[in-house]
């Protein structure tokens, strides 16, 4: 696996290439025009096929729609995500399971969360953390959509239809893809061992009862929800929710220790959906009542409970419970004319700043100055709109 700089290099220069589609789109009206059209769909003004607002399967896989996605989430979501899997490969390297990080990921998207999980280990490694050099890591990502852009780096490697590496290198945000035993795509990165990831065409509603990917899911001790739940139908959810149930009464959950780990949508926790969502899925993990739940995992962040740092939010207060359910750790806001706000994301680790935050930030000045694309919304470069949850099962 390449050093933590080589990794944010890789992140980096992913970001750039996503900054520069966006410079030439500018200078071109029909890739203008079709900018205008998907900008408002990253707003959720937009309507699916299920009836969510949010990007379709189609236009989550527009190189446009990435571009822009990435140069506004990107740096808020790879640190995020790099946040969460710190305080879980923590918590995993003090416990006495077996030292693996084995995640599955719905919706993935692009795997920047794989890029962060990467990032992570890096990091505590370098940090002498004890017990990280021999910790495993290992990835399954799900998507229906395929990205146009992925966190690979352009040293991504390319492999055969055999899984073996050809030697060379693929292009940038182009990996490599070959089919995994169930007939479904399959991408090999360099950094995880034993990373693959599922591409297009998979629907979260089916992954679950797929005896394909079923073994896959149930060797894995973090199961992640990125950014996906709230964009999730309910008749979707009601599925992934007995998908798991059918997987916990059937004994598929293999692991002594399980993270269920949720990047939320912070407007939506004000909605109150979340406390469903997390709720529905831990009562179906838990149909058997054979594990013990507890939410404590971000305590192991080094960034809890500094000041400015993170906190744990009661998500619905009125609810007289002292379930890690209904907890969600957020950072620390202040009070300002414009709202609460929080640190810049590179105040907590620098390697989300830097002269690329500089040039996104000067992009957006221009196009928020020039009106030129309405809905048009700068990056996110403040923990503000953060809303994680980790909650951990213990087989009794
Ligand atoms: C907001 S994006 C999050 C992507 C990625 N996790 C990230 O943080 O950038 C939501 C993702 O969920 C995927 N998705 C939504 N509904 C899905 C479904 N029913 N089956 C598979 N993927 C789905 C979309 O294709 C999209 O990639």
């Amino acid at each position: 696996m390449p050093a933590k700089d080589e990794l944010v290099s890789e992140f980096r220069s992913t970001l750039k290439h996503c900054l520069n589609v966006l410079e030439t789109a500018m200078g071109d009206p029909a890739q203008l025009a079709e900018l205008k059209a998907l900008v408002p769909k990253l707003n959720f003004t937009g309507r699916d096929s299920d009836g969510l607002p949010g990007p379709s399967r189609e236009e989550y896989m527009e190189p446009l729609l990435n571009a822009y996605y990435f140069t506004r989430y990107g740096l808020a979501y790879a640190f995020e995500y790099s946040v969460i899997y710190d305080a879980i490969m923590r918590d995993i390297a003090q416990s006495d399971v077996p030292p693996v990080t084995n995640v599955a990921a719905f919706g993935c998207g692009s795997m920047i969360d794989a890029w962060s999980l990467a990032y992570a280990k890096k990091k505590l490694e370098e940090a002498g953390v004890t017990n990280m050099d021999s910790l495993c890591l290992s990835y399954h990502g799900f998507d229906g959509a395929k990205w146009d852009v992925y966190f690979a780096g352009d040293k991504a490697v390319e492999y055969d239809a055999n899984g073996d590496p050809t030697g060379s290198y693929s292009k940038v945000n182009e990996c490599f893809t070959v089919r995994d035993v169930s007939g479904g795509m399959v991408m090999k990165m360099p950094w995880i061992n034993g990373f693959s990831a599922t591409g297009e065409g998979v629907d979260i509603a089916g992954v679950f009862t797929d005896p394909g990917y079923r073994d896959a899911i149930g060797d894995c001790n973090v199961l992640f929800f990125p950014k996906i739940l709230n964009e999730l139908g309910e008749n979707t959810l009601g599925d992934v929710i007995s998908g798991i149930r059918d997987m916990a009464q059937t004994g598929c959950f293999k692991q002594k220790e399980i993270y269920i780990a949720i990047s939320h949508s912070y407007s939506d926790l004000e909605k109150g959906h979340a406390l469903n969502y997390a709720k529905r899925i831990y009562e179906a993990f838990n149909c058997n009542n054979e594990y013990n739940v507890s939410g404590t995992v971000f305590q192991r962040s080094p960034f809890y409970p500094h000041q400015f740092g993170l906190r744990k939010i009661d998500i619905s207060p009125s609810v007289n419970s002292d379930k890690e359910l209904y907890k969600f750790y957020e950072f620390y806001k202040a009070e300002g004319d414009y709202g609460p706000y929080s640190s810049p994301v590179d105040v907590f680790d620098k390697a989300f700043g830097g002269q690329l935050k500089d040039e996104i930030s000067e992009f957006d000045d221009a196009r928020i100055g020039n009106h030129d694309i309405p809905g048009y919304k700068r990056m996110i470069s403040r923990a503000t709109y953060i809303a994680m949850q980790v909650i951990k099962l213990t087989k009794r």
